[in-house]
């Protein structure tokens, strides 16, 4: 029998206190698991048409397990339908099914269904209580935990939203298995990006041991547990992005850029690997970042399967970072690494954004 592998991460904000649970077997406790951690008669699970198939029934059944009345949804899959459309279905479709200020949403799922149905609970009757069981990598170390949930509008990504921390996370790290590999390896960008924020030996294991290739559910959850734990640090002293979570963008001013370059058929996670590299290879040239930063993170990048370089041209780049900016001042903030584990924000001039973005992108 193959053991059952736990750890808990505890995260303690203003607004509220929960337990991000990891490891392995986890999808049939859910029930228990919300019944403990957040009471209520009626669950409500939101899933997108990939994940439903696998993994749908069993939370259901474990939720009746535990007394839950079960009502759910099944939404497109994709980044498409993270919409206003979809959104008024979600909540249409919690009215119909009864749902009271006592319910609860389960968002099972990704982080765009996570984000969604996130909303729809920040939103219905002016706000009801949701567990997150994120089923993808980024989703497990980044968007179901920290509270921030949204929709795209056509003009935008996640430019409507709320903050809502989630009562409870699952996270079982089993769910992995099923994932398309480009999606999981997509997913690795943010974890990258956690080790050259805030831990050095998470970085170094990283550079040695492409995750992808990883089946070892111990070290998979030891690997999403200590994720959790350094963005539950970052998000406990700043809920709502006023100064320290911006940390978090670390390698995301260029690697947004990339992305809307691209005209977003490239991976977030895979244009946050070749920001984060740009930022350290500018940040190095700039006297900025300790001598030797830029290749060990490059290389790392590359270990995991990610690019570190971009063959999209700097102007457009440049276009892509400041456009929305230039309207609301004279520079923005930069989240600068100086060495494996530390960064600092600095307050640059677009004229300086323009030379991080020319030094980064070149190739050396
Ligand atoms: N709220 C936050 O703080 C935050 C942070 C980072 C990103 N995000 C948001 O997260 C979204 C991206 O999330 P994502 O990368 O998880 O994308 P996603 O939710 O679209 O999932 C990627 C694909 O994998 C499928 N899938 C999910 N789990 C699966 C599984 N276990 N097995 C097989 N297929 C599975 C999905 O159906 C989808 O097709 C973006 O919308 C982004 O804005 C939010
Ligand atoms: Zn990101």
């Amino acid at each position: 029998m193959s053991s059952v592998i736990r750890e808990t991460v505890h995260v303690s904000t203003t607004s509220a206190d929960y337990d991000v649970i990891v490891g392995t077997a986890l999808l049939a406790e859910v029930g228990a698991r919300v019944r403990e951690a957040a009471p209520a008669d009626a669950a409500f699970i939101v899933s997108d048409t990939n994940v439903a198939p696998l993994y749908l029934e069993q939370v259901e059944t474990s939720l009746c397990e535990a007394g839950f009345s079960v009502a759910s949804l099944v939404v497109e899959a994709g980044e498409v339908h993270k919409n206003l459309t979809t959104f008024g279905t979600i909540l249409e479709t919690m009215a119909k099914a009864d749902l009271t200020r006592d319910s609860i949403m389960v968002a099972l799922c990704g982080g765009v269904v996570g984000d969604m149905a996130g909303f729809a609970a920040a939103s219905y009757m002016r706000g009801i209580r949701v567990v997150q069981v994120p089923t993808t990598l980024l989703s497990m170390v980044d968007s179901s935990v920290g509270g921030k949930t949204a929709i795209d509008l056509s003009c935008g990504k996640n430019l409507v939203g709320a903050f809502l921390q989630p009562s409870l996370v699952v996270a079982d790290v089993g769910c992995l298995q099923s994932l398309e590999p480009e999606v999981f390896v997509d997913g690795i960008g943010e974890v990258v990006k956690h080790g050259v924020l805030a831990d050095e030996s998470l970085f170094d294991e990283l550079a040695y041991t492409p995750l992808l290739q990883t089946s070892d559910p111990d070290y998979l959850t030891h690997v999403v547990a200590r994720n959790v734990a350094i963005k539950r640090d970052v998000v406990s002293g700043d809920e709502r992005e006023r100064g320290v979570r911006q940390t978090l963008n670390l390698g995301h001013t260029i690697g947004h850029a990339i992305e809307a370059a691209s005209g977003y058929t490239l991976g977030h996670g895979h244009c946050v690997a070749v920001g984060l590299c740009a930022v350290a290879r500018a940040a190095e040239q700039l006297g900025w970042a300790e001598t030797g930063l830029a290749e060990r993170v490059a290389a790392c990048v590359t270990a995991q399967g990610l690019p570190s370089t971009s063959d999209l041209p700097t102007s457009e780049l440049v276009a892509q970072a400041t456009h929305d900016k230039k309207r609301h001042g004279t520079g923005v903030n930069l989240v600068v690494p100086t060495r494996i584990g530390q960064v600092e924000i600095r307050r640059v001039s677009f004229d300086e954004l323009f030379e991080v973005i020319r030094l980064g992108m070149h190739r050396c």
